[in-house]
């Protein structure tokens, strides 16, 4: 696996498992099929993804409990997992609360960062980024980071936070794009990673696109992931259902593109804003 490192020597796996809709949406399926859900995580661990990125919004908790199953008997030390909390939880007391109960759905004592979901304006940003900071401290996280955050809001909360806020989730993909204007630059200056939700779902293949897999002997999958993974200081989580993903994607690391096939892919023509909104 290769890193991407922030502020303060954090090493971030440039590419990681995502865990939404693992376990349900918003809340828990009782229908889901957990045991592949747990099986695609543990293939993902033996095929080098250490990083796995959930929130406590994920089936309601279901997504940390699946992923405290898949995570049994493997080295914690060697994993790198972050967890979310959710914009409800934004005030001192509930960002507390939300971390330990994440640990204890994750069974784990630590979390290697812990983000803020969404700003949630009706809490003062200083007290969120004073709460997480507190986390730190008591060794509950060993790292912060926030998510769908501009450049501005990030600087602000740079400001309030003593300890350096490495990692910046953002929606990102050849199709949504805002991240790569003045946010990139910002987090580059600041050594905070940007790294991208949802690379591959909800993208239109091009004949241009179809071309360049041709010409690289792949997927359209790795061109998406290939193309966020041959830009500078990016990382990128993609939620991997079963071992076709994993190898795939695991290629896809592999893949330097030549500078006008980045050129073409630059000018994917389906554009459109944010999932989120950058706050
Ligand atoms: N911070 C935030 O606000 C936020 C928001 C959303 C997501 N996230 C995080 O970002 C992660 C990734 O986003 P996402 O899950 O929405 O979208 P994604 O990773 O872009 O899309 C995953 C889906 O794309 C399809 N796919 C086709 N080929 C694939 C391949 N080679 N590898 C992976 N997927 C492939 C699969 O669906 P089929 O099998 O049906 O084709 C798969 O379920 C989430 O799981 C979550 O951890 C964060």
């Amino acid at each position: 696996m290769r890193f991407v490192t922030a502020k303060g020597d954090v090493r971030i796996p440039v590419l990681g498992m995502g865990t939404w809709c693992f376990g349900g949406r918003t809340e828990h399926d009782a229908a889901n099929d957990d045991k592949s859900q747990i099986s695609a995580l543990r293939k993902g661990i033996e095929c080098g993804f250490t990083l796995i990125d959930t929130a406590e919004y994920y089936a309601s908790g279901y997504a940390e409990e699946l992923i405290g199953r898949a995570i049994e008997g493997y080295d914690r030390q060697q994993l790198f997992i972050t967890s979310k909390v959710w914009k409800s939880n934004a005030s001192k007391e509930r960002v507390l609360r939300a971390c330990e109960n994440s640990l204890k759905r994750l069974k784990t004592d630590y979390l290697d960062c812990f983000l803020y979901h969404h700003f949630n304006p009706e809490i003062p940003l200083e007290e969120t980024i004073a709460a997480l900071n507190l986390l730190v401290e008591q060794g509950k996280c060993r790292s912060i980071g926030v998510s769908n955050f501009s450049a501005a809001l990030l600087r602000k909360a740079l400001q309030y936070s003593n300890v350096p806020i490495v990692i910046n989730q953002v929606h990102c993909s050849l199709a949504v794009r805002e991240a790569l204007e003045d946010l990139q630059k910002y987090c580059r200056e600041e050594k905070v990673v940007l790294q991208a939700w949802r690379p591959v779902r909800d993208l239109e293949e091009t004949p241009e696109c179809r071309t360049l897999c041709r010409k690289y002997g792949i997927s359209f999958p790795q061109l998406a992931l290939a193309w966020l993974l041959n830009l500078p200081d990016i990382a990128v989580i993609t939620a991997m259902k079963d071992l076709r993903h994993l190898s795939e994607n695991m290629a896809a690391l592999e893949i330097p593109l030549a500078p006008e096939d980045m050129e073409i892919l630059n000018n994917y023509p389906f554009r459109r804003p944010c999932g989120v909104p950058l706050a």
